[in-house]
């Protein structure tokens, strides 16, 4: 099957034009075949979504919202058919690519609502007979490049609010997992959403993506992947004047405190290290874990990690699918390699996983090290696989100082069952995100998604916060006094 781009309600892409395989992680089996579009069809994408724009900020929001009602209702209906393909294409296990779908179909819903409400402002005019309110205005045609990891959860978290404020949307998804973008493609053609208002463009980021980011009509972009692109969109969004929203890496931990409830923190770190093969920018990466817990803390995860199955993501009894490709697996694979050398213990893993089934697809071996130096490279910097660095400390402060020393500041989470500690690690703790008895992966769609540092340039994906991106504040006075009323001199 070859994939092909939605423009202005069309589909289609010159057969002149190269395709690359889409692969399926878990087995090597080809799925599909997407274009590396040129940028004739960035041109053409951004001539229709600017036209259709004009139309489409002009029907009410309440109306926009009724679309993303009908579209949340489709993914709804297809949800399985969606998660099979997520998983074929990504790799996670099928449960996770139920939640992953659900989480979509959570913003559709959650987006809607915001048609009827879209709040500004209405204030008092320090002028008699004078009316003052802001409005968020939409701003005109958005640029949306998304990572492989949630193929469609991040690009609903982005396109949804969008589209809701008024504005109409490209879509650029990642190569490795396009058949996503394809199907929400399908549901947006299927709710009769009006031509160019969603378009996807299939294609590489230093061809598609460096298009929509140079081209003067697309007015904001919003970027999830690598920190290393990501300061490359800002760079080169920032010379064109572009609002640039940048969701990037993290070196998320999970804090073990003494008082921990010990079963509940194991099973909180291996969800959220070796969930999704620890390809989560949320993973937990680190356990910053107290001295007189370690050993125990140690034992139980090893324990635990034992009963960990590894296999294609659409078996249901897998708990922990393939990587995304052979270069991930290596990537992996060296930071571990590294880990050996810097001094760290391993206690698990730490292989690439090979024979029947692995040998056909990108399998690596869920792995734990401890006696992890909080500076050593492996606890510093984003590995994006299921490997896990232990790092003891002595105190909650201690703690706090280790989580905080790295460049990013994603999630981080703290074990205990002191309200006293539990209060003063998510006031200390410098990440967008905090959990308290729980894994550092879980963010809900109607809350800020988003993170401090190298993590992000201080915008936020998801919630309400997401319409920060997305508008224009427009502050309006109407002044019915009949004359002339000077602001900050008329006032008496
Ligand atoms: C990501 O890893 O980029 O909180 C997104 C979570 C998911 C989203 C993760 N709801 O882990």
């Amino acid at each position: 099957m070859k994939l092909q781009n939605f423009i202005g309600g069309q589909w289609g892409t010159s057969e002149d034009l190269k395709f690359v395989p889409v692969i399926n992680p878990a087995n090597g089996e080809e799925l599909a075949q997407v274009p590396m579009s040129s940028t004739g069809a960035v041109e053409q994408a951004v001539a229709v979504a600017k036209k259709a724009q004009k139309s489409w900020a002009l029907v009410p929001a309440p109306k926009r919202a009724d679309y993303l009602y009908a579209i949340g209702l489709r993914m709804k209906e297809k949800k399985e058919h969606l998660a099979q393909i997520l998983t074929k294409e990504m790799g996670k296990v099928i449960e996770e690519g139920r939640g992953e779908v659900q989480e979509g179909i959570d913003m559709a819903f959650y987006m809607a609502g915001e048609g009827r409400r879209l709040f500004g402002e209405t204030t008092p005019s320090e002028l008699a007979n004078k009316f003052a309110m802001s409005v968020r205005a939409p701003i005109g045609v958005v640029g949306l490049i998304t990572p492989w990891n949630f193929p469609v959860a991040i690009a609903t978290w982005k396109s949804f609010p969008a589209i809701v404020a008024g504005n109409t949307f490209i879509w650029k998804p990642a190569t490795e997992t396009p058949m996503m973008a394809f199907e929400m493609a399908k549901i947006f053609e299927e709710v009769g959403l009006p031509d160019g208002v969603a378009n996807v463009v299939f294609g590489s980021g230093s061809e598609v993506g460096t298009a929509l980011i140079e081209h003067p009509d697309v007015k904001v972009i919003s970027f999830t992947g690598s920190t290393a692109t990501g300061s490359k969109v800002a760079e080169l969004g920032g010379r064109h004047l572009k609002k640039v929203s940048l969701e990037m890496g993290g070196k998320n931990a999970v804090i073990v405190m003494d008082d921990a409830d010990l079963e509940l923190a194991v099973e909180g770190i291996l969800w959220s290290a070796f969930g999704t093969a620890g390809q989560r920018c949320t993973a937990c990466s680190r356990v910053i874990v107290h001295k007189d817990v370690k050993a125990e803390l140690e034992e139980r995860l090893l324990t635990a990690m034992q009963l960990l199955t590894i296999g294609d993501g659409l078996d249901e009894s897998v708990k922990i699918g393939p990587v995304i490709n052979k270069t991930a697996l290596h990537k992996i694979n060296s930071y571990v390699e590294l880990g050996c050398q810097e001094g760290a213990k391993l206690l698990a893993g730490g292989n690439i996983l090979t024979g029947t089934p692995f040998d056909q697809g990108f399998y690596y071996a869920p792995t734990l090290f401890t006696d992890v130096k909080w500076d050593a490279r492996i606890a510093q910097e984003e590995i994006f696989g299921p490997v896990v660095s232990l790092i003891e400390v002595e105190s909650l402060e201690e703690a706090i100082e280790v989580n905080n020393s790295v460049q990013f500041g994603l999630s981080s989470s703290i074990f205990t069952q002191d309200i006293n500690r539990a209060f003063q690690a998510q006031r200390d703790l410098d990440t967008g995100i905090v959990y308290v008895n729980a894994g550092t992966t879980g963010a809900e769609i109607h809350l800020p998604f988003g993170g401090t540092k190298g993590t992000g340039n201080g915008h936020r994906d998801s919630g309400v916060a997401a319409l920060d991106v997305y508008t224009e504040w427009k502050s309006i006075y109407i002044d019915y006094s009949g004359k002339l009323q000077r602001a900050q001199i008329d006032t008496e």
